[in-house]
């Protein structure tokens, strides 16, 4: 088992908040181990609570959409939420919640070691870029601490409106451009031995 199976595997009986008493159970997150993205959203809904799994409903099928749009798909990124049990009625995650549940999305990020996290929705470019406002940063990279933050509308906002579609897809096809950057970065502070201002940052 890998150390990212079992830390889920932990997961699946905390009690460090509220939550814990109404969900069916807990959504870990799932993806490849050592994922370059990991995309994360906001808290389960009601099709991932019984199911286990993140983004299973239609904001999901959209999020399965946009990942097909640069080629990719769910084995090849690592999806996750902030809150990792369902708020009741889908409510909004409270400032307890969300803190509640942070060291297990910071011990998924240690693990996973992703260059590039995708967050979907306020409250998940919250936990990386506070007091920004997604409608001023999205589809706009930018370095916090060692990671790639790159913020994206939440999937399930252009199921409500309708306008956001398209912004999420043109956000979304920025994606290959930010890693292909990262990647010739690299190599050119492999060559340089030292690192290098990045264009798209
Ligand atoms: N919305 C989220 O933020 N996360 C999910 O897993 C599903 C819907």
């Amino acid at each position: 088992m890998s150390a990212l199976t079992e830390l889920c595997r932990q997961m699946a009986s905390c009690h460090a908040c509220g939550l814990a008493q109404q969900r069916t159970q807990v959504v870990p997150g799932e993806g490849a181990d050592s994922a370059e993205v990991v995309f994360i959203g906001e808290a389960p809904g009601y099709n991932e609570d019984r199911l286990g799994r993140p983004f299973v409903g239609p904001a999901g099928a959209f999020l399965d959409e946009l990942l097909a749009l640069v080629g990719m798909s769910r084995q090849d990124v690592y999806i996750a939420n902030v809150v990792k049990c369902r708020p009741p009625a889908n409510r909004d995650p409270l400032p307890g919640e969300i803190l509640a549940c942070k060291p297990w999305l910071d011990r998924q990020l240690e693990m996973i070691g992703p260059k590039v996290v995708v967050t979907l929705g306020r409250f998940s470019l919250a936990r990386f870029v506070p007091n920004e406002s997604i409608s001023k940063v999205h589809g706009k990279p930018r370095h916090v601490g060692d990671l790639i933050c790159f913020p994206m509308y939440h999937p399930a906002a252009a199921l409500h409106q309708g306008s956001l579609r398209k912004t999420l897809e043109e956000d979304m096809q920025r994606l290959p451009d930010v890693l292909k950057e990262l990647k010739g970065a690299a190599e050119q502070g492999d060559r340089d031995n030292g690192g290098q201002q990045l264009a798209l940052f």
